[in-house]
């Protein structure tokens, strides 16, 4: 496929939507086609899937999260992130399956391989050209989270130890996969985090 598919990922707080809209103008500025889009929520049906599993009144038990995530993302590739990718655009997505690997995996322990084979089969085994880790200790990303919330969804208000657990599971995955993955201290200056990303995906785009 012609395009070039960027993905962000780090815990709630770690500054993603910040540097993707940086990162989009940039692009769009050398005349780039740009799609700026998240999971889950990035069409009709995520949106409405992304109310259920992040505001759900009742249990949503880790197994039924984790297929509410793929369903979304099953969707979302196919709608949405293949099509710009065969029209050669960039696709720049806050949250990818190695979110669901860190939340779902090592956040509510079921077994990483599983889930990550879960999103490979939903999305027919796309994976991103880049993805960006905006790496930040828990405590400060929900620091600054409390500045801007009023409400916090059902992962946000899950404690400690299982973004902890989220943390460590996002360093290994970017240990595992370095020539995919950059990772970026978050408590960095923003425009220095940007001209980074900016640097590496100067070069990705040749
Ligand atoms: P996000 O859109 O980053 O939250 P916000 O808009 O509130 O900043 O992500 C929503 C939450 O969904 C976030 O806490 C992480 C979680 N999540 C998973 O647990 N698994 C997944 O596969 C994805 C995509 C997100």
């Amino acid at each position: 496929m012609p395009g070039l598919f960027i993905t962000l990922e780090g815990g709630d707080g770690s500054g993603k939507s910040t540097q993707m809209d940086a990162l989009a103008e940039w692009l769009q500025q050398q005349g780039r086609t740009v799609v700026q889009t998240r999971e889950p929520g990035g069409t009709d049906l995520g949106v409405e899937v992304r109310e259920i599993v992040l505001h759900s009144r009742g249990e949503v038990t880790p197994r039924a999260e984790a297929l509410l995530y793929a369903a979304d993302r099953a969707h979302h590739v196919a709608s949405v992130v293949r099509p710009a990718l065969e029209r050669g655009d960039v696709v720049i997505q806050d949250r990818y399956l190695d979110s669901s690997v860190a939340y779902q995996g090592a956040g509510r322990v079921l077994d990483p391989v599983e889930v990550r084979d879960l999103s490979l089969w939903a999305t027919e085994g796309l994976l991103p050209h880049l993805t960006v880790l905006l790496d930040l200790d828990p405590a400060v990303g929900r620091e600054r989270l409390e500045v801007s919330r009023t409400r916090y969804d059902r992962l946000e208000a899950a404690p400690d130890d299982f973004h902890e657990r989220v943390r460590q599971a996002y360093l290994a995955l970017a240990a595992a996969e370095p020539d995919r993955f950059l990772v970026l201290d978050a408590t960095r200056p923003v425009d220095e985090l940007q001209q980074s990303i900016r640097d590496r995906v100067s070069h990705l785009l040749g």
